[in-house]
């Protein structure tokens, strides 16, 4: 990969285009969740080969809740079957493992399966995945700026649920889809974005290598001059 000369630290997703991509197969479009699952595990391992050191998923929005109960269930039984076959690829890869977002919304179950994952990768140093899940970005500044409040603290940043990991540099979001959708509102503040009309499914390794020669390409000034 000695082609991509200015890798970004933190790389994060919104993975778009999953239920379009099985309605045009005719399916279900949980099916196209079960996919967007390959394209994660492709991500993951591409971005320790790439010398990505934090990479972050838009797995599901405080919104998302909102969806048929059908397909809001599946998505939470993937999570789970997900986080139990996936163990391998977390330690294979010297991945560790996060979940930030909205926990008390969750079922004790799968707070149990997550609890299990990041402490069983908790020694993984070659990169960080995140999942974001009933995650908003509205919600997050909300609850860190209570907690700042109840603390006397000074520094909001500090009080986020991303607190200690570095902005994302780049954030990429698929399907054609031209917006933020309520992610890391505060974080998102100087990230370089690339949108591919690709579907979330057939996003792989290919499709990642041309969106970082976009990012190598880009001028960051973060709002100064050079
Ligand atoms: C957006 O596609 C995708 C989601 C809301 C869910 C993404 C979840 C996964 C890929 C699986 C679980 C994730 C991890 C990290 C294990 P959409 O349903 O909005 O597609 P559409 O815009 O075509 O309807």
């Amino acid at each position: 990969m000695n082609s991509l000369e200015k890798v970004p630290t933190h790389v994060a997703f919104i993975m778009d285009g999953n239920g379009r991509w099985a309605r045009q197969r005719g399916k279900d479009r949980i099916f196209g969740h079960f996919e967007g699952v390959e394209s994660v595990r492709a991500v993951m391992e591409a971005s320790v080969e790439f010398g990505v050191k934090y990479i972050s998923f838009f797995a599901f929005s405080e919104e998302n809740w909102n969806r048929p109960e059908a397909e809001v269930n599946g998505l939470m039984e993937l999570m789970m079957d997900t986080i139990h076959r996936e163990l391998r690829t977390f330690l294979d890869n010297g991945i560790r493992f996060r979940l930030l977002g909205n926990r008390s919304r969750l079922s004790k179950k799968l707070n149990d399966a997550i609890d299990g994952l990041e402490a069983a990768t908790a020694e993984g140093t070659r990169m960080t995945a995140i999942v974001f899940l009933s995650y908003s970005g509205k919600w997050d500044i909300r609850q860190a700026a209570r907690r700042m409040a109840e603390d006397g603290g000074s520094d909001i940043e500090d009080y986020l649920v991303t607190a200690g990991i570095p902005d994302p540099d780049l954030l990429i979001r698929t399907s054609g889809e031209k917006r933020i959708s309520n992610f890391m509102l505060w974080q998102l503040a100087y990230t370089e974005f690339v949108f591919t009309d690709t579907l979330w499914p057939d996003f792989r390794k290919e499709e990642y290598r041309n969106a970082l020669l976009e990012y190598a390409s880009r001028d960051r000034r973060f709002g100064k001059v050079k």
